[in-house]
């Protein structure tokens, strides 16, 4: 694969890290910019704990033997934090001068936002061409129809759900699950669809309580056995607690039971998906620097690789289909 550019690039050192939160597949996304990189005669080296790892110099050459029996695990070999030293200049320098002393030409860094945020920032500061993988359980990235990690986020989450019915309809009980997505409602939606809950809450859509009071007692009318409120963490209606609190003052007579997923979200084996994904835009990370690209996310839309500027990536907002939305209140009278 190669991208069309009139500015091919003859860079030799590349250096891949992963930052922000973890998402399964992102070692199968190291694992194909490593093995990209090397059989095009490329030296790759992989940066470990993200940003926070070019300012300690934790640099180190890899190879295709680096990267076996990773495709499978969860989490990242290369780990990752959420860097703070990167926001402050002295920080960058720091990053400039280690990467500088590998010899390092172009950058590859598998994330989120806030990875964008830094690459873009250290791309105008000083020019190092950096493309970016997104990965991340919450989808909310522009310029993808995925991210890396959501397709097994969802899956783990549509897993517990599934448990969760099993007693909430034992039990005849009202149950309140909140996911993550941080200010997106991506997670929740798929979730809660392919769960069959009885009401998905967004940050996307406005909750109104009353109305989600007035379908609860509906649904007892209706003889439910169990009713599941899928809530997205970032819901402007606020957390899940919250929530359920508010509800409590219009129909107090039933009995709530309330399971935040967290983190368990983030951790396991990738699905299939998520490690095609993965792979695809780990090879093309390494062909977009290869063809002279700078700057730029890579993703996958319509089933074709992509790229957008970090410019764009990082500020528009990748809207929720709303269908779902009809789709969700339809199905789940
Ligand atoms: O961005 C991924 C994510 O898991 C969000 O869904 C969540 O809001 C956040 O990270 C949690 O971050 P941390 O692991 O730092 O608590």
């Amino acid at each position: 694969m190669m991208f069309g550019s009139s500015n091919i690039s003859n860079m030799k050192k590349i250096a891949v890290f992963t930052s922000g939160g973890d998402a399964p597949g992102m070692n199968a996304a190291i694992r194909a910019v490593v093995r990209t990189a090397i059989y095009h005669n490329l030296q790759i080296y992989g940066i470990e704990r993200g940003y926070e790892g070019m300012i300690n110099n934790a640099i180190m050459e890899l190879n295709s033997r680096s990267v076996s029996n990773i495709i499978q695990r969860g989490g990242t070999i290369l780990k990752t934090t959420r860097s703070a030293h990167f926001m402050t200049t002295e920080g960058r320098k720091k990053a400039f001068e280690n990467l500088q002393l590998h010899g390092i030409e172009g950058l590859v860094a598998i994330g989120g936002n806030g990875t964008y945020t830094g690459a873009m920032t250290f791309y105008k500061e000083y020019g190092i061409p950096t493309i970016g993988i997104p990965g991340t359980i919450d989808n909310d990235l522009y310029g993808t129809d995925y991210t890396i990690g959501y397709d097994t986020a969802i899956n783990t989450a549509l897993g517990a759900i599934d448990k969760i019915r099993d007693t909430a309809d034992s039990h005849d009980r009202i149950f309140f699950i909140e996911v993550m997505g941080r200010d997106a409602g991506f997670i929740a939606m798929d979730s809660g669809i392919s769960g069959g809950a009885e009401a998905v809450l967004i940050p996307e859509t406005i909750t109104n309580l009353e109305a989600l009071a007035t379908k609860l007692t509906g649904g007892n009318d209706k003889k439910k056995t169990s009713q599941i409120i899928v809530v997205a963490e970032g819901d402007e209606a606020g957390g899940v607690y919250e929530i359920v609190d508010k509800l409590k003052l219009f129909i107090p007579q039933f009995q709530y039971r309330i399971t935040v997923l967290g983190h368990i979200q983030r951790g396991g084996s990738p699905t299939a998906r998520d490690r095609v994904l993965a792979s695809r835009l780990g090879e093309a990370a390494i062909c977009g620097l290869m063809a002279g690209k700078k700057n730029e996310a890579a993703g996958i839309v319509n089933d074709q690789v992509v790229f957008v500027n970090f410019e764009e990536a990082i500020h528009k907002r990748k809207p929720i289909n709303m269908d779902l939305i009809r789709l969700s209140e339809v199905l789940s009278i």
